[in-house]
């Protein structure tokens, strides 16, 4: 039995990620932010919802497809964005984008990662989202537009969460901030992971060389290692809602805002031009205090379910989760770490089996709930009335059945 079949959840791929990974890159992907509240917080925040069966309902057909996007998803659930992938694994981001068209789920390529999106749209197959974060030179951010609209990406994914960077003290801590800093702490953490200084590092270096942020603008592609901080001229602090309505002109397909967490920021996306909108808390990984995402997901449900296609991610872990957050509104999730985990354990097999076992949960949970299809995850299924599971407000079953009339 190799060591993907004895992984039987995301937590055993987390185990294995965690041996091979260097320290370094292994909290970088794993961690929070400060404190690290909000990553506990979007757990206990599906763990506190608690589901009732339905029983003896003919779940001879279940059937986890969704239209996503004006596209077919296998399940209910894109690959996030994570400019990691490419360290945890060799062409990690490859990988992961293979395991999805496996799947047959999206896939999105993050602003940082160390593949190139045209090698990615070459070899990858499978429906593709390009992530974006804005430089401040505007026009470097539209030359960036401009190659994902011509290496054929479907979607753009505007990650609004990120305006004054964060505060993740033990990357600075390892070492492992941008640039990478070589010290004799993250030498030695290297040196106890020979596997992965072979088959990850070493291979790119009598390959391509040392790894380099290949989608960012010439200018700024220095190494990871090189002594500048790449890391400032892409974060946009004045980016404001006129950006998004003048992507929105710019990008002929579907925009994606990730990062909302109100219903107010929600509309005004849509009005920007949105056609999606992300409930996201960056994984935790960004604002400490932050709500979890999925107690704000009722309220812009609410608010633009109606409208726009409403995604939600962070901190899912079990197909349950995915249940759940469908169930409150959701048209579909984000998975961040999961397939991470899976992509470090076992490259393109490991992240199809991260996907595997997701899928498998969902299937059982909604079998356990007498759901034959993603549509009929609904606020019913919750212990109680789902009327309150968050914020005291109230969200109506019947949302649900006005967006299916709507077409959505
Ligand atoms: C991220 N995330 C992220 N988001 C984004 O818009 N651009 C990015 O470059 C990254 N990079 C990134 C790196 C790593 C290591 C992680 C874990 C996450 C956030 C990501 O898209 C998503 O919102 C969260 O990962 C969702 O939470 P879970 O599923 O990881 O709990």
């Amino acid at each position: 039995m190799s060591h993907l079949e004895q992984c039987y959840n995301i937590a055993d791929l987390r185990e294995v990620a965690q041996r091979r990974l260097p320290k370094g890159v292994f909290e970088y992907l794993d961690r929070g932010s400060e404190d690290e509240v909000a990553l506990a917080h979007n757990r206990r925040a599906y763990d506190r919802l608690k589901l009732r069966t339905r029983v003896l309902v003919d779940l001879g057909n279940l059937n986890t497809e969704v239209d996503l996007l004006g596209g077919p998803s296998a399940l209910p659930l894109a690959i996030a964005p994570t400019g990691i992938a490419g360290l945890c694994s060799y062409e990690g981001e490859l990988a992961l984008a293979k395991a999805a068209a496996q799947a047959g789920v999206p896939f999105t390529l993050a602003t940082g990662s160390i593949t190139s999106m045209e090698k990615i749209a070459a070899e990858a197959g499978g429906r593709l989202w390009f992530q974006l974060y804005m430089w401040k030179e505007e026009e470097l951010s539209y030359q960036l537009v401009q190659r994902a609209i011509d290496a054929g990406f479907e979607a753009l994914v505007v990650t609004v969460d990120f305006a004054l960077g964060n505060n993740r003290e033990y990357n600075q801590r390892n070492g492992f901030s941008i640039p990478f800093r070589i010290s004799p702490r993250s030498v030695m953490d290297m040196c106890r992971h020979p596997r992965w200084l072979v088959t990850v590092l070493g291979r790119y270096l009598t390959t391509t060389g040392m790894p380099r942020n290949e989608n960012y603008p010439a200018k700024y592609q220095h190494r990871i290692t090189s002594g500048t901080d790449q890391a400032t001229p892409m974060r946009h602090s004045s980016m404001t809602w006129k950006d998004i309505a003048r992507l929105r002109d710019f990008w002929p397909g579907k925009l994606i805002v990730k990062g909302i967490l109100r219903a107010e920021d929600a509309l005004l996306a849509v009005e920007s031009g949105a056609d999606a909108v992300v409930v996201s808390n960056h994984g935790g990984r960004n604002l400490d205090s932050s709500i979890a995402s999925i107690d704000a997901l009722p309220e812009i449900v609410s608010a633009v379910g109606h409208r726009a296609t409403v995604i939600l991610d962070s901190g899912i872990r079990r197909g349950s989760d995915i249940a759940k957050a469908l169930a409150l509104g959701a048209d579909s999730v984000l998975i961040g770490r999961a397939t991470l985990y899976g992509v470090s354990a076992g490259g393109q097999a490991g992240a199809e089996r991260a996907l595997a076992i997701l899928r498998s949960e969902l299937r059982k949970t909604m079998g356990y709930v007498g759901c034959k299809t993603v549509s009929d995850l609904c606020p019913e299924l919750f212990e109680g009335s789902i009327a309150t599971p968050v914020n005291g407000g109230v969200f109506m079953a019947t949302d649900r059945d006005e967006r299916a009339e709507n077409g959505k």
